[in-house]
């Protein structure tokens, strides 16, 4: 019988699929990296969200390890080429949390236009801050959007109503330009200078530098929002943040980090900044589509070679 590690608390929906599908399961959380290494050997599958580094010496340790499932998107935890020189497989789920993202990115937008942390945490105090505080609106204005994946599909969807410009980056948008007649492809010069709010939903890039330089905010409105609820590399905190005190832009909201968890960093305590602990796709209903659709990917792949969304 195939023995699968659940390595990070995912839904217990994982679990159940395992166990009808006749493989044994074993919870071990908040394992160290020396903790796993010991104990990996024993496993065909493991599945893990995003605490669980899968590093070059647990997959060298992990004899029989034939599938590494990601309950997410993002597999920047795993060590995807050293897995694949191993003969392993590694899975995602795309789309599973892509709502949930979209709709956090669109929270972080109404919240810095519209200053809600602030607004709430004033009154809360008793603070009367109303003519202290006046906001943006969305209507008339351009959406930036630079990847468009699942999560910016959604997200230009979900923003159909507020008659906004929408501009898009995205390299593989061409090809399906006629899908979505909604939005316009340009180029990222073009995007950054035109938006204002530019959100990421795009992968990092590949050596890890950001995509934003200082130069790229000089070109940007002064009036502009940055939003990442991509990955924290994207964006290099320092020049964001030197962006925002030299009001090259006037705002920004950030659910990622260059080092997570954040319990240090740059833009902490900046009042232009509003941050989120990586929460874009923690809502009950995506923990359960990613934590359902590993599961079945990798039980499908155990009992039937079945593959599906590997990279
Ligand atoms: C993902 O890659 O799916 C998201 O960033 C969510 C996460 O890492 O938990």
């Amino acid at each position: 019988m195939p023995k699968v590690l659940i390595a990070d608390s995912m839904s217990n929906v994982a679990q159940k699929i395992f166990e009808k599908n006749n493989i044994t399961v074993d919870i071990k959380t908040g394992l160290s990296e020396d903790e796993i290494v010991k104990i990996i050997s024993e496993y065909d599958g493991m599945v893990v969200r995003s605490a669980t580094k899968v590093t070059k010496k647990i997959i060298e340790a992990a004899k029989k390890l034939k599938v590494i499932g990601r309950a997410g998107a993002g597999v920047d935890n795993i060590d995807v080429s050293v897995a694949k020189e191993n003969n392993m497989i590694v899975m995602n789920t795309p789309g599973g949390n892509a709502n949930a993202t979209a709709e956090h990115a669109f929270a972080l937008i109404m919240s810095v236009l519209r200053k809600i942390p602030y607004a709430n945490e004033t009154t809360h105090k008793g603070q009367w801050e109303k003519k202290n505080i006046k906001g943006s609106e969305l209507s008339k204005k351009t959406l930036g959007i630079i990847g468009f994946g699942n999560v910016g599909v959604r997200l230009s969807h979900l923003v159909k109503g507020f008659d906004m410009e929408i501009l898009v980056n995205s390299k593989s948008l061409e090809s399906r330009k006629k899908d979505y007649p909604h939005v316009k492809n340009v180029n990222f010069d073009e995007l950054i200078s035109k938006s204002d709010i530019i959100s990421f939903h795009c992968k990092a890039e590949k050596d890890g530098k950001p995509l934003i330089t200082k130069e790229h905010y000089k070109k940007m409105k002064p009036s502009a929002y940055i939003i990442n609820a991509a990955r924290g590399n994207i964006i290099d905190e320092k020049d964001l943040n030197d962006a925002l005190e030299n009001n090259l832009i006037a705002g920004a909201a950030v659910d990622v980090f260059s080092k997570e968890p954040a319990k240090e960093n740059i833009l902490f305590n900046n009042p232009k900044v509003i941050l989120t602990p990586h929460i874009a796709a923690s809502t009950s209903e995506a923990s359960i589509v990613v934590a359902e659709m590993v599961a079945n990917q990798i039980a499908d792949y155990l009992v039937n070679g079945v593959k599906k969304n590997t990279l």
